[in-house]
């Protein structure tokens, strides 16, 4: 129940999915959180229940996670961990993707784990056992169709976490997450023959739920995962080991 015990904890994306089940699991472990994300709605009835702090932000605006950040110290006097899960999905065939859809992943998916590192780690580094966890994907290991824009942020997110450990060692630990497919909407379930498709995918025969991932989120994040940097946690139910 103590994991996180004295740690504060940004989770972005923390309003839904695989963040808001991060967001759930940290409170159990003690640490304050704050969920960052666009869905006010969401944010604040999952802040009713956890007793997280919600602040609107678009991480993909530069200032704005300046003071997502400053806010954070300001009100918690530090910040130990960043788990960075928001995203956007845009898919489509590369010939008709547009330069607005590119940018917009981009912005999303990459430009806000730079934002965040960017205005966090000087915080990060005042605290012992500070962590950054980067959701990346499957999608960033592997080739899938009509995914390119979303693929390729995937993809810079585990480049960029290569870059961060590196620079950021030995004060603060950066490791990515790679989810393989994680059933985040159950409110809109698949048609049983399009679930039992996705389900194949992987070696355990079904989707993952969100608390799958969280639960490796809050190894990662949590003094457990002590001597563990640089390194890219595979979430995938054996989806990217499969061969047939
Ligand atoms: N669900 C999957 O199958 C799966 C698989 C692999 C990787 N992932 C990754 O896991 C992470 C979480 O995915 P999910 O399925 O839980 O997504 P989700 O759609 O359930 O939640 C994403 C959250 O991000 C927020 N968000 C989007 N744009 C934002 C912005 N500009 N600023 C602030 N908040 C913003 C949304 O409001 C939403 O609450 C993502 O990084 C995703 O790429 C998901």
């Amino acid at each position: 129940m103590d994991r996180l015990k004295n740690k504060v904890a940004i989770v972005t994306g923390g309003a839904h999915g695989i963040g808001a089940a991060t967001v759930r699991r940290f409170r159990e472990e003690g640490a304050q959180v704050i969920i960052a994300d666009l869905n006010r709605s969401a944010g604040e009835a999952l802040s009713a229940v956890t007793g997280a702090t919600y602040l609107p932000v678009d991480v993909s605006d530069h200032a704005a996670v300046g003071r997502l950040v400053d806010d954070t110290v300001r009100q918690y006097g530090g910040l130990d961990i960043i788990v960075s899960s928001a995203a956007v999905f845009h898919a489509g065939p590369i010939d008709e993707m547009t330069p607005a859809t590119w940018n917009e992943v981009m912005a999303v998916n990459l430009g806000a784990a730079y934002h965040l590192a960017h205005f966090a780690t000087p915080h990060l580094r005042q605290r012992p056992g500070a962590s950054i966890v980067l959701i990346s994907s499957v999608q960033g290991m592997i080739g899938f169709k009509t995914f390119a824009a979303y693929a390729a942020s995937k993809g810079g997110l585990i480049g960029l976490m290569h870059q961060l450990a590196s620079e950021l060692a030995p004060g603060v630990r950066v490791n990515t997450i790679c989810p393989g497919t994680i059933q985040t909407y159950p409110e809109t379930p698949l048609d049983p023959d399009t679930e039992r498709l996705w389900a194949d995918r992987h070696l355990l025969r079904r989707v993952g739920l969100p608390i799958e991932v969280a639960n490796a989120a809050l190894f990662l994040a949590s003094d457990e995962a002590s001597f563990i940097t640089g390194h890219n946690l595979v979430v995938d139910g054996g989806m990217t080991v499969m061969g047939d």
